[in-house]
């Protein structure tokens, strides 16, 4: 079991694939992009499996999420999928996307045993997906969403970061985008993770903020608290339900009493937390020979040292110094 000091339990691995991305949003990294990971420094396919069956055979894990940069970049990603979907007891499998390519990968990626998938989508503007993203992509992330809905990756949940002045006046219409199609949006507080250290906390768009921004349009009831359990998203029912709109405010509402998240990242460092300080190389134990019963303990000493909280609020916060493309989201 992976316990930490504060008597929480980690059973949600988050699997950053590569610290790549396709897209350059702004919440996340310049324009040019980053420098990054040279390969040998990312873990291999197999690397990948060996410690995510360690998680799940040894440790607990009951859900494995893929992340990025972006995912689908990464080549072996299916087989990396259905190997996933192939241990016991089976975990539930899912990934985070920014949707570019789901149109291709999404039926393959259903039939490999994936279970859903979570899709970022900021604005239906294209004019201001290129603002934001740096590159002319919406139309295939519609295409991925829709690809992904086909192939019974449900709920297909997307995800949605409101930037002031940028995006923030289309709350409204992204909700009934995804009313009328069945997915489930939630929007995201824009925390300190970006690579160029731009995120301030005027910038950024509060989940009361957006709560009443919806509310002005439709009627918003807190849905069982109790289904909510660990998730981020405070789940929201529309106009009495059954569709639900999620708010996840890491900044102004934080969550991290209820965290059961421990992430991997693209070179195999043990995260205990997305604003973590410190990380534990297994790559390198592993590398260097380390057994499963080696990597499990080294694994556990990690999530042990997980502190109480991100700790945004102290006046001694310091952004953590890997970007979330190379954390995973
Ligand atoms: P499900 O609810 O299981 O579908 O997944 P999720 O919402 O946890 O996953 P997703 O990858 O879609 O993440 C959505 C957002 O939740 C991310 O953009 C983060 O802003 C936030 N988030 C995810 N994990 C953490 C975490 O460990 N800490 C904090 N503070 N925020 C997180
Ligand atoms: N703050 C909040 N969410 C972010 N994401 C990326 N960077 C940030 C940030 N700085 C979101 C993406 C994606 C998810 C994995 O994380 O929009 O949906
Ligand atoms: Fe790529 Fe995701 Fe970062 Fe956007 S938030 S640049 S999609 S890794």
């Amino acid at each position: 079991m992976l316990l930490d000091s504060f008597g929480r339990v980690a059973t949600d691995l988050r699997v950053s694939l590569t610290d790549r991305c396709n897209l350059r949003c702004t919440y996340c990294m310049p324009p040019e992009g980053l420098d990054w990971l040279p390969k040998p420094e990312l873990l291999t396919a197999e690397e990948i499996m060996r410690l995510v069956a360690i998680g799940v055979e040894r440790l607990g894990i009951t859900e494995v999420r893929y992340t990025g940069g972006e995912p689908l970049l990464r080549r072996e990603l299916t087989e990396i999928v259905a190997r996933t979907t192939g241990l016991r007891p089976r975990p539930q499998v899912s990934l985070t996307t920014n949707g570019i390519g789901l149109a291709r990968l999404a039926g393959p990626l259903a039939e490999a045993g994936l279970d859903r998938v979570n899709v970022s989508l900021d604005t239906l503007d294209g004019d201001v997906f290129v603002r934001l993203s740096h590159r002319d992509r919406l139309r295939d992330v519609l295409a991925g969403l829709s690809a992904a809905a086909d192939a019974g990756l449900l709920p297909v949940k997307v995800n949605t970061v409101l930037m002031r002045g940028i995006n923030d006046h289309e709350a409204v219409r992204l909700l009934e985008f995804c009313l009328e199609r069945g997915y489930e949006l939630r929007f995201i507080e824009q925390m300190p993770l970006d690579a160029q250290h731009g995120w301030t906390r005027e910038g950024m768009v509060t989940a009361d903020e957006i709560l009443a921004v919806l509310s002005s349009r439709h009627e918003l009831t807190p849905a069982d608290p109790v289904e909510r359990g660990s998730a981020p998203a405070e789940l929201f029912l529309v106009d009495g339900g059954p569709a639900r709109v999620g708010v996840i405010g890491s900044v102004t509402r934080p969550f991290c009493g209820a965290c059961d998240r421990v992430r991997i990242t693209a070179d195999g460092q043990v995260r205990n937390c997305l604003f973590a300080t410190e990380e534990s190389d297994l790559r390198g134990a592993m590398r260097a020979g380390a057994s499963d019963d080696e990597l499990a303990e080294r694994w556990k000493a990690a999530v042990r040292i997980k502190r109480a909280g991100h700790g945004i609020d102290d006046p001694s916060f310091l952004q953590p110094a890997r970007p979330m493309s190379a954390i995973g989201g």
